[in-house]
Formats: C-alpha cells, sequence, structure tokens
C-alpha cells in the first residue's frame, strides 16, 4: 500500500483553507493545518484526522515555533492560504502606513517567507507549493476598482512568487498560483458566484493535475490560465 500524501495548509480556521483541509482529508491525504487562535478553531478541529498547529503568519516568532514543530515532516503540498481584504475603504488616498503594511505583509511578503522556510520539506519533483492569489491580481484585470490595494497586494504575491520561482535549485517543486473563484466565505461575502466546496472540489483537482509538471502557472479552480 503507497503511504497518505501530506499537506501543509496555511489559513485553515474558517472559508477556503477550513474547505481545502476537509477535501483533502477526504481524499485520504494526512494534512496539517494552521489557525492563528487555536482557541477559535473548532470547525477545523471537528475535521478527523487533522494536525493542528498554531500560526501568525506575520510574526517572525511564530513562524521559527512551527518551522521548529515541524523540522522532521515533509510535504506532497504546501498551501498558502492566508489572506486579508485589507482596510474596508480601500482607498489609496486615505490609506494609512499602518494598513498598507499590514496589507502588503500579509498578502504578499509573509507567504513567500513561509515558502522560503518550507521548500525543502516539499517533495522534490512531484511536491506542490500553492498560493492563493486571485484573478484581480492580473495586472490586466480592469474589474473592481474600489479594490485597488487588495488587487495590488495580489499582484505583489504573484511578483514575490514570480521571484521565488526563480531562485529555486534543481528538483523544484511545481508552484502555482491559485484563484480560487470568487467565493462565498467571510471574504468573498454572500453575494459571491459559487460555494466553498466547489472551489476547493477544483482546486484540488488542479493540485493534482499540475503535481509533477514543474514551473509556475497561475490558474483558476478550473485550471484555466490566467494572464499575468
Ligand atoms: N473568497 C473569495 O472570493 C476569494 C477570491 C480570491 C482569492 N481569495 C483568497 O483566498 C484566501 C482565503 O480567503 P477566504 O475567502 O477563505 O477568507 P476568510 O474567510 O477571511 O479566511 C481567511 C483565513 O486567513 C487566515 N489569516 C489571515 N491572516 C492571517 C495571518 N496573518 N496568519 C495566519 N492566518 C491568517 C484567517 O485566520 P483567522 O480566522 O485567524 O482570521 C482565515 O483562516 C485569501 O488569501 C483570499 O485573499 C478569496
Amino acid at each position: 500500500m503507497s503511504a497518505k500524501k501530506t499537506a501543509l495548509i496555511i489559513g485553515a480556521s474558517r472559508g477556503l483553507g477550513l474547505g481545502l483541509v476537509k477535501r483533502l482529508t477526504e481524499q485520504g491525504w494526512d494534512v496539517t493545518a494552521t489557525v492563528r487562535d487555536p482557541l477559535h478553531s473548532d470547525a477545523l478541529k471537528a475535521v478527523p484526522g487533522v494536525h493542528i498547529q498554531t500560526l501568525d503568519m506575520d510574526e517572525q516568532s511564530s513562524l521559527e515555533v512551527l518551522t521548529h514543530n515541524l523540522k522532521d515532516q515533509s510535504y506532497d503540498l504546501l498551501f498558502v492560504n492566508a489572506g486579508i481584504s485589507g482596510p474596508k475603504h480601500d482607498n489609496p488616498t486615505d490609506a494609512t502606513a499602518g494598513e498598507l503594511g499590514q496589507l502588503f505583509l500579509t498578502n504578499a511578503v509573509a507567504p513567500i517567507r513561509l515558502a522560503k522556510r518550507f521548500v525543502n520539506h516539499i517533495r522534490p519533483e512531484t511536491g506542490v507549493i500553492a498560493f492563493m492569489s486571485s484573478v484581480l491580481g492580473s495586472v490586466t484585470m480592469p474589474d473592481a476598482p474600489e479594490m485597488a490595494l487588495y488587487k495590488a497586494s495580489k499582484a505583489a504575491l504573484n511578483s514575490m512568487t514570480n521571484t521565488f520561482v526563480t531562485q529555486l535549485g534543481e528538483n523544484k517543486p511545481t508552484v502555482l498560483s491559485m484563484h480560487p473563484g470568487w467565493v462565498r466565505t467571510d471574504m468573498g461575502g454572500e453575494g459571491a458566484d459559487i460555494d466553498v466546496q466547489t472551489s476547493v472540489n477544483g482546486m484540488v483537482e488542479q493540485l493534482e493535475r499540475f503535481a509533477g509538471k514543474g514551473g509556475h502557472h497561475f490558474v483558476n479552480y478550473k485550471g484555466e490560465t490566467i494572464p499575468w
């Protein structure tokens, strides 16, 4: 019997991260998932067999602890899902340095810091590192001008990911910048196009389809390529 596939999912207390954990577990994966606050992780704790770790991705000290706790683990998949929508006004004119720093730290810089820490724990050649991007991070995307800062933070994530990929050595994992669709979560809102299950079912299909292919791909949950 072949060993179970292993995944590390970052930001799994709710929404898409929680959905990914449920879907991968249903498919027989062995899943480790992180939350910021273990006291508010009941939905994740209810998933059978999941291993829960604590991480605030923005905090270097928190990342140190996670790295130490997982130092002996190897993964077929690292999915950096955590992200924020930024200040409610999303107005470049009014945004404070603190709001901008928070948005770009969480959405663009912290995911790459984390991936750099874990890249050597991802199985060479067949492993996948996925970053939760958005179609709104495509610099050709004219929609949603009212989300200018959020859009820029995901474009910055794509750019940081591109640099990360160019610095990978031999036996690179496949890297995906993933658009989950517009999904009904706390962030996506009730009026979004699709539910979490539709999105995560599609994303897990793409993770399996791209494993072993190599390279860096910007795709949505249906597997359609998105222009950078
Ligand atoms: N929903 C959509 O339509 C949509 C579309 C495109 C892209 N996305 C992206 O998909 C990802 C997940 O979105 P979602 O809709 O599921 O949002 P969500 O329901 O707001 O969940 C966000 C998750 O990220 C975690 N998180 C936020 N900051 C973190 C940090 N510093 N360290 C660790 N975890 C952190 C949250 O943890 P807490 O519970 O502790 O806050 C939560 O688990 C995000 O990157 C988002 O930008 C979403």
